[in-house]
């Protein structure tokens, strides 16, 4: 049995920390969000005001005192420097399922390893902490670099939704990727 004690938290990377998302937090969240380089991974890239993303943070309290759904803000470990948000939602308790986002806000933070540090610890925190039992993403076919990290970590395309999304004039197809608690086990835990 491991020494709870002697383990290192799930919410700590080797170069980041997941964190509680506060209301405080609007403001670093405000400088970079409305980036189109980045949203053009994200599922809306209309730009969201302060107030629509207030709503968020408040969504997200509400998620989280009902269990169904946890954000949390990415800071670095080395000076708690904000990075971006991820989270853990959906959650369908009897099945033991739910999906998962991710975000680094500035792309000059991007390509630093953080995004895939942050990814392990959200697996770490859905298996080791929720018990789920399979963590599932959508992520846009023109994604390269995210559908790079999951695959990294250890997700698993399972299917494609074709022509799915539009942007720029054009439909994208969207993967559908998952991850299941034996193949993290097999992964993080031998
Ligand atoms: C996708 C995202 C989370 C990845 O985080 P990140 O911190 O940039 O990623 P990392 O630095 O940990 O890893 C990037 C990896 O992708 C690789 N990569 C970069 N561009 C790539 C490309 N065009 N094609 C394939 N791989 C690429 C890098 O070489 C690196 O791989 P390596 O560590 O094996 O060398 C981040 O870029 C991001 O937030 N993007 C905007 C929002 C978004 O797209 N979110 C995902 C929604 S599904």
């Amino acid at each position: 049995m491991t020494d709870i004690y002697q383990s290192k938290s799930p919410f700590e990377g080797e170069k980041v920390r997941l964190r509680a998302l506060e209301k405080s937090d609007l403001d670093e969240i405000m400088k970079h969000w409305n980036t189109y380089e980045s949203r053009i991974g994200l599922a809306n890239v209309i730009p969201m005001s302060s107030m629509m993303e207030e709503d968020f943070i408040q969504r997200s309290h509400e998620q989280a005192k009902a269990g169904r759904g946890y954000n949390f803000a990415i800071e670095t470990l080395e000076n708690k420097e904000f990075l971006g948000t991820c989270g853990i939602d959906s959650i369908w308790q009897p099945h033991k399922s739910c999906e998962i986002g991710m975000a680094i806000h500035n792309p000059e933070n991007h390509n630093k390893g953080y995004g895939t540090d942050a990814t392990i610890c959200l697996l770490k925190v859905g298996f080791q902490v929720l018990n789920l039992h399979r963590m599932e993403l959508w992520v846009f076919a023109y994604n390269k670099r995210a559908i790079h990290v999951y695959e990294k970590v250890g997700f698993k395309k399972i299917g494609q939704k074709r022509e799915a999304y539009f942007l720029q004039g054009q439909f994208h197809d969207i993967y559908v990727m998952d991850i299941l608690a034996s193949e993290f086990k097999e992964l993080y835990e031998k």
